[in-house]
């Protein structure tokens, strides 16, 4: 839907610049979890955009010299070499070339790093390809000036961005977005997330998710492989129609700010997730054993406390504890003192609903 054949340099123009953008990492609610076409979601997600999970991405551009017909790019990571990195986004810019046919006119240079460590694994797809969408698409702008209104802009790089990572259309968009065709939610589209914060009751406005790291180790297997596993799984078609039907009773409890129902929804659909991992053929699991700890300690701390505290978790070990700034004091110590030992030395992020990407140095 965006491509573009007369985004094309004069042989004449010289070009250089440099586009720096922070992106930050997003936590779905309702998950995505099964795909089609080119990254089409098989049901609607919904996620909060955090704050301090961030990648930040370089990006310099300047003539190429050798007029060769491919994607010339000079890439580090955390100013480091790293071919595989490199490789991986040398093919997705191959294939936005439609979008972006000047991609072979410039020699590009990206320097990318996280703000969490790249070991403590976090999936960081999300906020690397939301970054890289938004540098892309400051490059159109700045060759062309064809991304003058904000949210043509915000929709292209969404759109960009589903196409590197699926996930990674939501980071997009402070607060919340939506992604993905749903009854629920009126704008809603395949093809690239919409902001839903103007909906969003102020309870969920500086909503906490801690993420506490279970295991550092990288996962046994990829969401691009969980994705595919979906296609053969025997409860995909009930799980794609309760994907849709919590969506709009998600929506409503985001809206009236029943913060008792929207944790319920939340660590059912974390499980659901996980449930769909398990019965996948072959079937993996990617809770560990104190993922398991940390969910039972926190159910176990609401029915005590009568506090708001709930847990999602992402395709992995890790645990993401949500819970309203209202009750911070009380449950901070709970966090620290219970859940942290129980993490991978320690290690834990404090996160919160978070302001969206920025524009860095302009
Ligand atoms: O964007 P992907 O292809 O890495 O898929 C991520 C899917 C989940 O994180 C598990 C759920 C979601 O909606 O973010």
């Amino acid at each position: 839907m965006f491509d573009n054949p007369a985004l094309l340099l004069d042989s004449s123009a010289t070009p250089s610049g440099k586009i720096h953008w922070k992106s930050p990492s997003n936590i779905a609610i309702i998950k995505y979890w099964g795909k089609y076409g080119v990254q089409y979601p098989r049901n609607p997600s919904i996620s909060f955009t955090l704050e301090n999970a961030f990648t930040e991405t370089v990006l310099t551009y300047e003539p190429k010299t050798d007029q060769g017909d491919g994607i010339s790019l000079e890439f580090t990571f955390h100013t480091e070499e790293n071919e595989p990195f490199r490789a991986k986004i040398v093919k997705f810019l191959e294939s936005i070339r439609p979008i972006f046919p000047f991609l072979n006119q410039l020699h590009l240079k990206i320097q990318s790093g996280n703000s969490f460590p790249h070991s403590a694994g976090i999936a960081s797809s999300a906020s690397s390809m939301s970054a890289l969408a938004l540098c892309l698409c400051t490059l159109e702008d700045e060759l062309f000036q064809t991304l003058q209104d904000d949210n043509l802009f915000d929709q292209k790089a969404s759109y960009v961005a589903r196409l590197g990572s699926g996930s990674a259309c939501r980071s997009i968009y402070a607060g919340m977005a939506a992604w993905g065709t749903t009854n629920a939610i009126s704008n809603a589209s395949n093809d690239f997330a919409v902001s839903f914060s103007e909906e969003m009751h102020d309870i969920y406005k500086d909503f906490h998710d801690d993420i506490l790291i279970a295991s550092k180790s990288e996962k046994s297997v990829s969401s691009r492989a969980g994705h595919a596993l979906m296609e053969g799984n025997a409860y995909a078609a009930p799980r794609y129609e309760q994907a849709e039907s919590r969506m709009k009773r998600l929506v409503e409890v985001l809206k009236n700010g029943d913060v008792e129902t929207f944790g319920e929804i939340a660590e059912n659909e974390a499980l659901t997730l996980h449930a769909l991992m398990m019965t996948s053929n072959p079937s993996y699991i990617l809770m560990r054993p104190n993922s398991l700890k940390m969910i039972e300690l926190i159910r176990q701390y609401r029915a005590d406390t009568k506090n708001p505290i709930y847990f999602t978790l992402d395709a992995g070990p890790n645990l993401h504890v949500l819970y309203p700034e209202t009750v911070i004091h009380e449950v901070l110590p709970f966090i620290e003192q219970k859940l942290v030992p129980l993490c991978e030395d320690e290690m834990w992020i404090s996160d919160w609903v978070g302001e969206g990407p920025e524009q860095l140095g302009e």
